[in-house]
């Protein structure tokens, strides 16, 4: 089977969490490779409900290794909860759970200045983070002063852990900041970190030997294209790469041993947080949608900002992350709509585009495009065959995958794995073939 790599393809809760669970059982390794406990991934088994933050989703597949990647920034605490909370539900993590030595830290100093300058921040400035602290931990370990995973296990970790606090608490003292108690957090983190040690691996060559050995491997990102550093909306995104190639920096597989890519995107989209949103619904509509989604953010239960499906926007991440084959989710939420809209180009006073500007601020003043459809207006919950889709669903999926060139190859009409409609036939032809 193949390595594959999944990936949201607009501004993240796009229902990766039950695709990646679907995909688990193809593969033998979960990898994350970007974020922390920023992302929120809900998984429904056996009418249980997961919400993951840290941990790979595989997780809840018994018998599966699960990697954090050196791409990911740790808190420590958020993940030794989680690991205790799956424990506590019969779920097993000892030997095929590992944390990459080269996994850059958060500490509750980065999470106090995230609030701090959130807290502050007014209009333009605000980004709407999830105040986890990842800017921070980012921009520690791209200043070259980070702690990571494989320093725990040092003896100077707790002096060099009391260095950064120190540090931190001047920069805090000088916003009027939270100051962190030095004494207490060295104090918990070196427990922490007695607890951690035993998972962390040099998970470069965990990974390398079993891509050699031929088992199949998974990187499930989190976020979304649209979220990511470089590609993204900048500033208003995250910082880390939640595109494809973050796979291969934050996982630890070379591109070349990649065998294709999985782009997931909804039937309309969503963001959470500031930014720039071309075709957001304001208003009753964007409220009826928010209600039929259940549109809350799993990480920060904030209502999410809700619009129609962006054909530039998908067209833009097919071609950043090289997307095989989609998974369209949440199809079942437009079941009650009477006229569906596409956004099939940008109107930027008066020049029409097809691509998404880089600027942030041309991107503001985009006006979306539409083609519309007519609803199916018949529930597709109930359907369990691709082909059993009411005829306008089936015209609707079908001019997504002309618009973006890339075939659907699951369709999900609901949050139960059982809610999943896979074209066999597509994901087998490789991608692109629409
Ligand atoms: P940060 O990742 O907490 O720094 O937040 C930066 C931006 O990314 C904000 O707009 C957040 O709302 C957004 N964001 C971060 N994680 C997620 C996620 O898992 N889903 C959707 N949006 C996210």
């Amino acid at each position: 089977m193949a390595n594959t790599v999944l990936i949201g393809a607009q501004w993240g809760d796009e229902g990766k969490g039950k695709v990646i669970d679907l995909m688990t059982e193809q593969h033998a390794w979960i990898i994350r490779y970007q974020g922390g406990h920023n992302a929120g991934h809900t998984v429904e088994i056996g009418g249980e409900r997961y919400v993951l933050h840290l941990l790979p989703s595989g997780i809840l597949h018994e018998g599966k290794k699960c990697v954090i990647g050196h791409g990911v920034v740790v808190d420590m605490e958020a993940l030794l909860t989680e690991i205790e909370d799956v424990t506590k539900r019969g779920i097993s993590v000892e030997g095929r759970f590992f944390l990459s030595d080269r996994a850059h830290l958060i500490f509750p100093y980065h999470r106090f200045l995230d609030e701090n300058r959130e807290g502050k921040a007014v209009g333009r400035d605000r980004i709407g983070t999830t105040k986890r602290g990842i800017g921070p931990s980012y921009a520690d370990k791209a200043a070259r002063t980070g702690l990571r995973a494989g320093d725990i296990r040092e003896a100077d970790f707790p002096e060099r852990l009391r260095r950064r606090v120190r540090d931190y608490n001047r920069q805090l003292k000088t916003l009027g900041a939270t100051l962190v108690d030095e004494d207490e957090l060295v104090r918990e983190y070196v427990a922490a970190a007695e607890r951690l040690a035993p998972y962390i691996a040099d998970t470069l060559v965990l990974v390398n030997r079993a891509a050699d050995a031929g088992e199949a491997i998974l990187f499930e990102g989190a976020q979304g294209t649209m979220l990511d550093i470089d590609y993204g909306t900048y500033p208003y995104v995250t910082s880390s790469s939640a595109t494809a190639g973050g796979a291969c920096t934050g996982g630890g597989l070379a591109p070349n041993r990649i065998d294709r890519v999985i782009g997931v995107i909804k039937a309309y989209t969503t963001r959470v947080g500031e930014g720039p949103f071309p075709t957001e619904l304001e208003g009753e509509e964007g409220e009826a949608l928010r209600k039929a989604g259940n549109e809350f953010g799993a990480t920060t239960g904030r209502p999410r900002r809700c619009g129609w499906f962006d054909n530039v926007i998908a067209r833009y991440s097919a071609m950043v992350n090289g997307v095989d084959h989609w998974a369209l989710t949440k199809l079942d939420v437009l079941d009650d709509v009477d006229t569906i809209q596409i956004c099939v180009a940008y109107d930027c006073g008066g020049r029409i585009m097809d691509t998404v500007p880089g600027a942030v601020r041309d991107l503001e003043q985009c006006k979306p495009v539409y083609e519309s459809f007519e609803g199916w207006k018949t529930s597709t919950t109930g359907v369990k065959r691709f082909e059993e889709l009411p005829d306008r669903a089936q015209a609707y999926i079908a001019r997504l995958e002309a618009l973006t060139g890339v075939p659907v190859y699951l369709v999900s009409v609901g949050p139960g794995r059982e809610r999943s409609l896979i074209r066999e036939e597509v994901l087998k032809s490789h991608g692109r073939a629409v």
